[in-house]
Parts: C-alpha cells; sequence; structure tokens
C-alpha cells in the first residue's frame, strides 16, 4: 500500500533518494474527496514516470474568506482506500496538515475563516488566520480572465501552493486535469516562464455517465440540484455540436447555454468561448477554442469546459 507521509523534509527526502536510484517520479496534486477524476490523472502520471506521488492538501491560500474553505469536503481515510486500489498502485500520499507551517495558527478550517477581509482588501483565508506568508506567485495575464474575475485570489494562492510542493516533492512529471482548463494552463505557463524544468500533462475531463463533470464539489449539491446542474453539460455538448455542424457564432453559442443553465434554475457566473492556448475571448471559431462555463446551483460553484474545434 502507499507510503503516507505527512512531512516536507520526509516527502523531499524520499523524492530524492528514489531520483538517487535512476527513478522519474510522476506528481497528482489534489485536495482529496478523491473520485475517478482525480484517478485518471494517476494512470496518466503512470504513464510518464516510473513512481507516483499523489498529494491531498487543502490549500487555504487559494480560498477567499467568503469561499467554501469550511464545507469543502474531505475523508482521508476514504481517499487512502482508493488510492489503494488504483492499478499499478501509487507510491506515496503526500498528506502535510500545514504546508504553512511557520506559522503557530492552523485554524484554518475551524470557521475564522469564514470572517471577511479589510473592505476592499485582497486577501485568502490565510492571511485572514494570521499565518505570515507573503510571497506570491502570479500568471498575470492568464489568470485575469474567467475564473479570476469572481475568484481574484484563487490563481495566485493555487501557482503559490503548486509552487511550493513542487519544490517539496522535486517531480519530473506533473499531472493536471483539463476539467480545471484555467488552471492547467496556468501552470504550464508558469513552468516554462520560470523554468522548473517539470513536465506539464493535462489529461482529460472525466464524466459521470449522465454527463455531468466528476467533482469533489458534487456532494454538497441536493439531489434536485444534481439534476438540475445537467442543464451545465447538455447545453455545452449542444453548442459544441452546433459549432460543429457550423455555427461558429459565439454569441450565439454563449446565449444559448446561459439561457438553458437560468432556465434549469442555476446562475452563471461566466460562459465563455476562448481560444485554447491565449485564453482570450474570441467571437468566431476558427482556431481551437474552449467553451468555459462557471455556474452556481444553490452554494455550489461548478466548472465544466468543451474543447471545441472546427
Ligand atoms: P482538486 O480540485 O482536488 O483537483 C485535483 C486535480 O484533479 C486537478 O488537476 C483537477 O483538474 C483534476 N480534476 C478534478 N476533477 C476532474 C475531472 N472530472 N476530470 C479530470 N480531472 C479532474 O485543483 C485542485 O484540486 C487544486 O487547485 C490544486 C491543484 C491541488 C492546488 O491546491
Amino acid at each position: 500500500e502507499p507510503l503516507v507521509i505527512t512531512g516536507k523534509d520526509e516527502m523531499r527526502r524520499w523524492s530524492r533518494s528514489a531520483r538517487a536510484k535512476g527513478k522519474t517520479i510522476g506528481f497528482v496534486p489534489t485536495m482529496g474527496y478523491l473520485h475517478e477524476g482525480h484517478l485518471s490523472l494517476i494512470q496518466e502520471s503512470r504513464k510518464h514516470a516510473d513512481l507516483t506521488v499523489v498529494s491531498i492538501y487543502v490549500n487555504p491560500g487559494q480560498f477567499s474568506p467568503s469561499e467554501d474553505l469550511s464545507t469543502y469536503p474531505s475523508d482521508f481515510l476514504g481517499d487512502f482506500e482508493k488510492l489503494k486500489s488504483v492499478p499499478g498502485r501509487v507510491d506515496v500520499v503526500f498528506h502535510p496538515k500545514n504546508l504553512y507551517d511557520y506559522g503557530q495558527n492552523d485554524g484554518f478550517n475551524k470557521g475564522e475563516n469564514r470572517v471577511k477581509g479589510k473592505q476592499g482588501k485582497v486577501v485568502s483565508c490565510l492571511e485572514n488566520s494570521g499565518v505570515g506568508h507573503e510571497t506570491w506567485i502570479r500568471v498575470e495575464r492568464l489568470e485575469k480572465g474567467l475564473c479570476g474575475k469572481s475568484r481574484p485570489v484563487f490563481f495566485r494562492g493555487v501557482a503559490t501552493i503548486v509552487t511550493k510542493l513542487f519544490n517539496i516533492v522535486e517531480p519530473d512529471v506533473a499531472v493536471f486535469g483539463k476539467k480545471d482548463y484555467q488552471q492547467w494552463k496556468i501552470i504550464e505557463r508558469m513552468v516554462r516562464d520560470l523554468d522548473f524544468g517539470i513536465k506539464v500533462i493535462g489529461a482529460d475531463l472525466v464524466r459521470h455517465s449522465d454527463g455531468l463533470a466528476k467533482s469533489s464539489r458534487n456532494v454538497n449539491l441536493s439531489p434536485e440540484e444534481r439534476v438540475k446542474a445537467l442543464s451545465i453539460s447538455k447545453s455545452l455538448f449542444n453548442a459544441k455540436r452546433a459549432a460543429e455542424k457550423g455555427n461558429i457564432n459565439c454569441k450565439e453559442l454563449r446565449d444559448s447555454v446561459v439561457r438553458a443553465i437560468h432556465e434549469a434554475g442555476g446562475k452563471v457566473d461566466y460562459a465563455e468561448i476562448v481560444d485554447q492556448e491565449s485564453l482570450e475571448t474570441t467571437e468566431e471559431i476558427k482556431r481551437p477554442a474552449v467553451f468555459c462555463v462557471a455556474a452556481w446551483f444553490g452554494n455550489v460553484r461548478l466548472l465544466d469546459n468543451m474543447e471545441i474545434s472546427v
């Protein structure tokens, strides 16, 4: 069964000794509450590296005080069972208690993260709990649009924690899901801009059989909300089909998706068709594009996207 490591130093020692034996290391960072989307990333990692490290860490630095850090689901024992049964095997589960452990406060999950930051100041739950972390990675252009608009500290927090994890795990290869398309592109760009020397791989989005994108957050949907949330994937599939049949007008395609989600009772955060490489919005699909959606059903913010090439 996988070795569970909770300390940074022990993690780094394990990686360095594996490297000294000539092994390559694949890495899959997660926030736990694992599902088949995560497990497919592990399979992908195994294709590219001898050994696989999976991290499970809910990062307070990527949640703002008004977001769902305190309700983010977790079940380490359940996750561990899933990781034990991955075909081929996971070598290490890196499960740190607190990666910002130079402060004394590790009460991020106890509710004080709900306290709002000072008006107008962009803060995450990390700063709100008094930890003195002050170095942040920003991927300036790519982090602005899509999820970055309504979640201004999110990608700063993701890029920073992924950097910390890369520095601790020292992998050769890291796998990210295209479910979080913008996140994947941001990490790819960061690795290139800062010469991390890590190969970043994007793995396909995994769906439930009815079309809903798999997500740890889906457990927070009521049964009714879960049915209504199917409007996201259904309307995206319809838009993809329409585009492939020749309707490349992005306004029309966007309107159809927004309408379907509204009619189902959801609240659209954004529905945008962007270039697959630059993530810039397009008016007409002429190059490979991706239709990205974020929408609220109840208290749950769901993400989905579909790559479209015409
Ligand atoms: P988390 O949401 O747990 O996702 C971990 C990885 O699994 C991400 O790369 C995500 O894109 C991928 N993933 C999630 N659902 C997927 C699905 N249905 N199909 C394919 N891949 C899927 O993303 C994060 O955690 C965090 O931001 C993290 C990168 C760990 C930094 O804290």
